[in-house]
């Protein structure tokens, strides 16, 4: 089953909010998903546990990293159908406890493989080309970049691309990339010349869907409420749900 890091190192482009949408669109279809939140910030848990994320750090992917403990006893069932690994402030010591062992980015790729998940399986990545992201970048086959329509998002798409394929180098394996196009706004001229730009570089491995500004999708982790509930008719339940069905249909979730 497909294993996807959803991954700029560049912050606010809607890593998140992309993981947290695809993976509850995925849910609905009957897909077990599953959802690793490997940033320390713990965004996705908290729109996930609609606001009420696992307090005891052992419970969560602290406790995978830090206390040696399955990655299998941290998932848990979630209101929205996703299974999720959780994340917790203290995270973020994993970069200071591990910085320079360079076994320690496997240890994902290890613990999903012991934890046998049912589903494909999203990573939302932390914005930094760290400890945790090379970790969730080993684990996965597949790689969705995010990227938001302004000029320094697209600067960050190619030193991203220069590094993957570096990694691929390394991994003696292809990762398979997808680039979407988030907070399209298609009446400003910068937005129109990102895209294009993206299109004449990337080609087909970009997304033909583009996820458009829309307030709702700021606004429904809030209420613990994926974009499908929180707005079933609106442009960001349209967008997520033509993204999900594009990556369905072209097998990037397989
Ligand atoms: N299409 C959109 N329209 C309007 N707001 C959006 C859209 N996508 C994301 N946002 C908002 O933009 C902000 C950044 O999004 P998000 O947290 O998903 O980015 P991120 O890449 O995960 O950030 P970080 O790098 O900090 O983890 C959030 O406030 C989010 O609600
Ligand atoms: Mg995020």
């Amino acid at each position: 089953m497909a294993c996807i890091a959803v991954f700029n190192q560049k912050g606010g482009v809607a890593k998140t909010t992309s993981t947290f949408n695809l993976a509850t669109a995925l849910a609905r279809a009957g897909w077990k998903a599953w959802a690793v939140d490997m940033d320390a910030q713990a965004h996705l848990t908290l729109a996930l546990t609609a606001g009420h994320p696992p307090l005891d750090p052992a419970t969560t992917l602290c406790g995978f990293f830090n206390q040696q403990r399955p990655l299998r006893e941290t998932v848990r069932e979630t209101p929205l159908g996703v299974r999720l690994v959780p994340s917790h402030a203290e995270l973020a010591k994993v970069e200071s406890l591990y910085g320079s062992n360079a076994q320690a980015t496997l240890a994902l790729k290890r613990g999903l493989a012991e934890a046998e998940p049912d589903g494909p399986v999203l990573i939302d990545c932390c914005p930094a080309l760290g400890v945790l992201s090379l970790n969730a970048l080993y684990a996965a086959d597949r790689v969705l970049i995010p990227v938001s329509s302004d000029y320094l998002s697209l600067q960050s798409v190619v030193r991203l691309d220069a590094a993957i394929t570096a990694l691929e180098k390394a991994l003696k394996r292809p990762i398979e990339k997808r680039i979407v196009i988030t907070r399209f706004d298609a009446r400003r001229k910068l937005a129109q010349q990102v895209a294009q730009t993206l299109l004449d570089r990337y080609g087909e491995q970009v997304c033909k869907t583009r996820i458009r500004e829309c307030v709702a999708l700021a606004e429904s982790p809030a209420v613990g409420k994926d974009i499908f509930a929180y707005q079933r008719k609106g442009v960001g339940a349209q967008d997520y749900g033509a993204l999900a069905y594009e990556l369905l249909r072209t097998g990037f979730f397989r």
